[in-house]
């Protein structure tokens, strides 16, 4: 009985984490975007709405070739070759596949 209720406890701890790391993530998405992206794209129900969740995915598949590619040349190209945008590329891309155009979600701030 003793053993039953502890490998309970453990499932529900487990998926307790689960839930709050993947929340966390999208949210370190929206904060890194209210932090770098918005000050060129506006809030981020627009910039997240500014593609689709399948034009999101393209965007930041291989290394976010593309989103890197569609800022050279602009004054936002030094922030998509550092370090920064490394570390915060998978959240930004759960933040805005997340409320991308077709996904019919809205943020709750930002
Ligand atoms: C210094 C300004 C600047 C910053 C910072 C910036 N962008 Fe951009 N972004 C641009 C410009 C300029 C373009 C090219 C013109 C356009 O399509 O609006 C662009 C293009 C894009 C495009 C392609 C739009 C299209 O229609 O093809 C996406 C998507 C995008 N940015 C997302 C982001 C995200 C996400 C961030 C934050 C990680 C970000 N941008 C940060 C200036 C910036």
């Amino acid at each position: 009985m003793k053993r039953q209720t502890s490998v309970l406890m453990a499932i529900v701890v487990a998926l307790g984490l689960m839930a709050t790391s993947a929340s966390a993530d999208i949210k370190k998405g929206q904060k890194g975007y209210l932090k770098t992206c918005k000050k060129c794209h506006g809030n981020g129900t627009k910039g997240a709405a500014m593609q689709t969740q399948g034009a999101w995915e393209e965007l930041f598949a291989n290394d976010a070739t593309l989103i890197k590619s569609k800022h050279t040349g602009t004054k936002g190209e030094k922030f998509f070759g550092g370090k920064k945008f490394k570390k915060l590329a998978p959240h930004l891309k759960d933040f805005l596949y997340q409320y991308g155009s077709d996904s019919g979600n809205v943020p709750s701030c930002g």
